[in-house]
């Protein structure tokens, strides 16, 4: 039996027919819209590397069924620059060299966007680590990855203080 769901995409309404309700999120952007920026690691919710944001919530993709998540909204690593100008999260990796081979980063900045939403570790390193934790680094750049996350946060909140100002 088909399923039909509609799920907005970076900034984009996508429909979808299933004709497998097992199908996952990460499944659906890699293969039905080309979106392979977001990596499949251990496909098992281990490794971090499938994080996108659904209604601007991190999650391992790995672990949704998309069936599960008719009308949400999604963001994935493509859907962040605007043109040429990076997302102060994007921005900061590359900075603060946050990545080696590079497969674990789109998991790791979507994660650090949700994270930084979230509000919960302020600017103590100790706690960027552990609420990054579900985000494994297989190149060990974590010491670039927390710096990275610490400016970008810095840099979003001056931001966002000047919009409230
Ligand atoms: S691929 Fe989803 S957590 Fe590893
Ligand atoms: S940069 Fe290679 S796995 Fe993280």
């Amino acid at each position: 039996m088909n399923h039909s769901i509609s799920l907005t995409v970076n900034g984009a309404r996508r429909d979808f027919v299933l004709d497998d309700p097992r199908v996952t999120l990460l499944d659906l952007l890699r293969e039905r819209l080309h979106l392979t920026g977001t990596k499949k690691g251990c496909d098992r919710g281990q490794c971090g590397a499938c994080t996108i944001l659904v209604d601007g919530k991190r999650i391992n993709s790995c672990l949704a069924l998309a069936i599960s998540h008719d009308g949400a909204d999604i963001l994935t690593i493509e859907g962040l620059a605007r043109g040429d100008q990076l997302h102060p999260v994007q921005a900061a990796f590359i900075a603060h060299d946050g990545f080696q081979c590079g497969f674990c980063t789109p998991g790791q900045i979507m994660s650090a966007i949700g994270m930084i939403k979230e509000a919960q570790a302020g600017n103590d390193p100790e706690r960027i680590r552990e609420c990054m934790s579900g985000n494994l680094c297989r190149c060990g750049a974590y010491v670039g990855i927390v710096d990275a996350v610490l400016d970008a946060q810095g840099r979003m909140d001056e931001t966002n203080q000047r919009r409230s100002a």
